[in-house]
């Protein structure tokens, strides 16, 4: 792991730890080691990528953290709420994941309904995240009236409506078109602002991680672990401008090359 200076320039960023991974280790079984010794420490208002090939590690990484996939070894504390919330996490998977029989309002209100609020004692706060995602008028659509972009979006509502600090989102937009996913790398950039969120982002796309990103982790496979920690030189938030600045483009060339002397065998694309 290299070392990290505080070249940092988000503003909301305290430097206070909020995630710490300590030699965490997680097997499928006797002869599959997913993660081995991955140790990293994130802070409250970070935006960090884990960026790496397929199969090294970074949703398990990624469903550890949220408490969805018990750890074999190490351990993962997450400093507590100052305001005591009982959602700290919000999860976006690939898939949008949404009820096909239920409409977007219900598919959004899923998580409070959960916690035992009823359709009319959550409605401001389905409504309140639909907006953030452009998606007000839509709320009585259901799934498959809907483009991909737009399910994205929705899935994005239903893991901001309980108001967490932390968002995972795990390659949330593989799938898409490349404008679409330029328009929502902006959303999502916007909301992290909007909300103080901290915000771990799984990708393979080595532009899509130094766009979004404060920092990188890139992950290596077999046993999949963390080969470097990088802070990204960029200014935030950022915008279409940093998108098509030169700055971008030295700073995706740095990644690239730094990448290209971590991994032997990336298959990454950039
Ligand atoms: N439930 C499981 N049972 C057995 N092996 C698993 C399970 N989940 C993941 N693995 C294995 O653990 C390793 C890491 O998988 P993981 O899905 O975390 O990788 P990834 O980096 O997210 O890959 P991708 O980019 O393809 O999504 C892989 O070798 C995978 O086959
Ligand atoms: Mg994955």
């Amino acid at each position: 792991m290299t070392s990290r200076t505080s070249a940092e320039t988000r503003p909301s960023k305290t430097g206070a730890p909020l995630i710490r991974m300590e030699r965490v280790r997680k097997e499928f079984g006797r002869d599959i080691v997913a993660v081995s010794d991955m140790s990293l420490t994130i802070e409250r208002g970070d935006f960090i990528s884990f960026l790496g090939p397929s199969g090294c590690g970074k949703s398990t990484a990624l469903r550890m953290i949220a408490g969805l996939l018990p750890i074999t070894a190490g351990h993962i504390d997450i400093a507590p709420s100052q305001t005591d919330t009982e959602h700290d996490l919000g999860f976006v998977f690939q898939e949008p994941t949404l009820m096909p029989w239920a409409t977007v309002f219900e598919n959004v209100w899923l998580p409070l309904r959960l916690a035992g609020l009823s359709r009319t004692a959550a409605s401001d706060r389905v409504r309140a995240a639909l907006v953030e995602v452009g998606l007000s008028r839509f709320e009585n659509a259901y799934p498959r009236e809907l483009s991909g972009g737009m399910k994205m979006r929705v899935s994005i509502a239903r893991g901001l409506v309980t108001r967490p600090r932390i968002l995972l989102m795990d390659e949330p937009f593989a799938a898409l078109d490349e404008m679409t996913r330029t328009k929502l790398n902006n959303d999502v950039i916007r909301l992290a602002t909007e909300h103080d969120l901290t915000v771990i982002f799984v990708t393979h796309s080595v532009y899509e991680a130094v766009y979004l990103s404060n920092r990188i982790a890139v992950m290596a496979a077999r046993p999949g672990r963390v080969v470097a920690d990088l802070t990204v030189n960029a200014p935030w938030p950022r915008g279409e401008e940093y998108r098509v600045s030169p700055e971008f483009s030295a700073e995706a060339k740095r990644v690239s090359t730094i990448l290209k002397g971590t991994l032997d065998d990336a298959d990454i694309d950039h």
